[in-house]
């Protein structure tokens, strides 16, 4: 059979197409980390804008926890996204066929929910209760969903290093 990189037209030794599986994990454990932050900011403005009027909601709107969450999140949404695209990638170029299970069912209902979530923004920005707590559903369940990618996502990387050592 013509293998995947062959297709592309790149000859890619194993050693390559071995460390081509580090990029993705990487890259979604910081994602994690980013997203729980994220999850941090747009709860500490959710706490600020329901405030009533005080020095201290002055003080909290001082740290524009909004705007530095309306960015985090959008990054997010863009990394999500292309990590996705790129885990599928790598595992078509190695193996030449995808795994249908938890790992790529739940990682494309991930990016399903992160799209979701941030395109009820305009209606939050319109002070829209129901975008806000669709918005705090959606996200809430994608965190869930991360802490059992995390689990899942290990496992294979764990199996594709014994794979490696063992020559398969
Ligand atoms: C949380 C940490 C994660 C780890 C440790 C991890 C690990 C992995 C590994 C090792 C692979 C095999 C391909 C490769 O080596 O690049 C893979 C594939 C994949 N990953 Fe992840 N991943 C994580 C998170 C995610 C997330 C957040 C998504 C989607 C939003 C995702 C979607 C996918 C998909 C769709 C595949 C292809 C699965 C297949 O066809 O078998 N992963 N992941
Ligand atoms: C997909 C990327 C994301 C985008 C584009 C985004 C965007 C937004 C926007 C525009 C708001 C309204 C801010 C305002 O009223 O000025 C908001 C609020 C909020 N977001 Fe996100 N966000 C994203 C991801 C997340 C994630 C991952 C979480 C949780 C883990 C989260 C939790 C929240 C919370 C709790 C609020 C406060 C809602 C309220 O004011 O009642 N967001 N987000």
């Amino acid at each position: 059979m013509t293998s995947p990189s062959a297709i592309l037209g790149i000859a890619l030794s194993s050693e390559i197409k071995f460390g081509l599986n580090f990029i993705h994990p990487i890259m979604m454990v910081a994602l994690l980390a980013a997203t729980l932050y994220a999850g941090y900011l747009g709860w500490q403005w959710r706490v600020t804008r329901q405030m009533p009027a005080s020095e201290e909601k002055k003080a909290l709107a001082k740290q524009r926890f909004n705007q530095r969450h309306y960015i985090w999140g959008s990054a997010i949404l863009a990394i999500m996204v292309t990590g996705n695209v790129g885990g599928i990638a790598v595992t078509y170029i190695n193996n030449g066929k995808l795994f249908v299970g938890p790992h790529l069912i739940a990682g494309l209902g991930m990016t399903a929910l992160i799209a979701s979530a941030a395109a009820v923004s305009p209606q939050m920005q319109k002070g829209q209760d129901w975008a806000r707590n669709t918005h705090i559903v959606l996200n809430t369940a994608l965190v869930g969903l991360f802490g059992w990618q995390a689990v899942t996502g290990i496992q294979i990387i764990l199996r594709i290093i014994r794979n490696y050592y063992n020559g398969n």
